[in-house]
């Protein structure tokens, strides 16, 4: 039944590591390597059961393939799930013997922070593996990459609104962002810095008070965020986020944010293009957090950084124009495009991909 599933969703390696002593249980998902190492994240969180890891770990890694094909980067897509709630299960233990996990497999797969995770817990992880990134700056790494996935988001906005709207002024359009977390905040603090109008909203009301304080924005309650009349949508919060329902009463003509996995289904999209709401998919939008550390790989250079998430604005366009053309809403645009590379790719026949030892790293260098 695994390996069935393992075949239609075309990963390569899934591994288990189990180490009861410190009360380790992850899965690392290896989904394709042609580009290069698979790069991806790991996610800490308490599952429902084993089966819900499992899933989740296949869908996240085959998305990291996608989101990294498009994305122009020379790495493959993989991710890792630590089964346990990140609130009181972290130990240096548990995350040096994830490390050991990440090591063993040779740089096959390179890890980074995710939901659940953060740069002390990778910073732990390095003690065991070069195969991390995401580490702090003072070892060569490239910090959080939460405020490069919110720049990379504010290009795929400007993107959507020049095709949309005609104009890439944020300062002339409204926003309702859902979420106010790691990304959210910084978006909002990008978008008024650049005079948007602006509507919030966030389960913790903590969050909702700091950005109105801070950043003069417009609160609304978690439900009422889907009615307010903006031009566009951004779901910087969970996954799912557009269903049926919810896009029924969206009066944005733009949804355009980072959360991930944003359609509930295939045919949410499918009813988002036939409304004439211009939808950008969520991998190519919050791709730039995984440039930023795609970076560290053979040295990090923040300028360098700031011009490839740059080009996010590039690769939103290039779905539009293809999903207009060949008559394809954008997420299947999208998907036809990082399926061309990775044919067009995998036709070289490199040997498995590996990841280059970081000189620079080792050495503490910065670049
Ligand atoms: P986070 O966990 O810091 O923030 C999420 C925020 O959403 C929290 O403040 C939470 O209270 C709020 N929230 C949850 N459910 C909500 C709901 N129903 N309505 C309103 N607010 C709700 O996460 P982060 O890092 O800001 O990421 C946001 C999204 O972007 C996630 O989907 C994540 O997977 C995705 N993403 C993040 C990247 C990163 O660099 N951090 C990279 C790529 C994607």
């Amino acid at each position: 039944m695994l390996f069935e599933t393992l075949t239609t969703s075309g990963h390569e390696q899934v591994v288990f590591c189990n180490n009861p002593d410190v009360g380790l249980k992850a899965i690392i998902a290896v989904h394709n390597t042609v580009l290069g190492p698979a790069l991806g994240g790991v996610r800490m969180r308490q599952y429902a059961n084993e089966g819900d890891a499992v899933r989740d770990v296949l869908r996240l890694s085959r998305t990291m393939t996608y989101k990294n094909a498009l994305a122009g980067l020379n790495v493959g897509g993989g991710k890792a799930v630590i089964l346990g709630d990140p609130k009181v299960d972290k130990t240096e233990a548990l995350f040096r013997a994830f490390g050991r996990a990440v090591d063993a497999l040779g740089g096959r797969y390179i890890t980074a922070e995710d939901v659940g995770t953060d740069v002390n817990d990778m910073e732990l992880v390095y003690l065991e593996t070069e195969y991390v990134t995401g580490v702090h700056q003072v070892h060569g790494g490239s910090g959080d990459p939460a405020p490069f996935t919110a720049y990379g988001t504010l290009q795929a906005l400007m993107a959507s609104l020049q095709r949309k709207l005609g104009h890439e002024e944020i300062g002339k359009a409204s926003i309702a962002v859902q979420g106010l977390g790691h990304i959210g905040m910084e978006l909002v603090k990008l978008l008024r810095e650049r005079g948007a109008r602006l509507y919030v909203t966030d389960l913790d009301p903590a969050r909702v008070q700091h950005a109105v304080a801070e950043f003069g924005v417009e609160a609304v309650g978690v439900d009422e965020i889907y009615d307010v009349p903006a031009d566009v949508f951004a779901p910087c919060a969970m996954e799912g986020a557009l269903t049926m329902e919810t896009i029924e009463r969206l009066k944005a003509k733009i949804v355009c944010g980072s959360a991930n996995n944003q359609l509930a289904n295939h045919a949410v999209g499918d009813e988002l293009h036939k409304r004439g709401i211009l939808f950008a998919p969520d991998y190519a939008v919050n791709a730039g957090g995984v440039m930023n550390v795609s970076l560290e790989i053979d040295g990090y250079n923040r300028e360098r950084a700031m011009r490839l998430i740059r080009s996010i604005y590039h690769n939103v366009t290039r779905i539009f124009d293809v999903s207009e053309r060949e008559a394809i809403s954008p997420q299947y645009a999208a998907d036809r495009i990082a399926e061309a590379r990775l044919a067009s790719i995998g036709k070289l026949k490199l040997p498995m991909g590996r990841a280059t030892p970081r000189m620079g790293h080792l050495r503490g260098e910065q670049h």
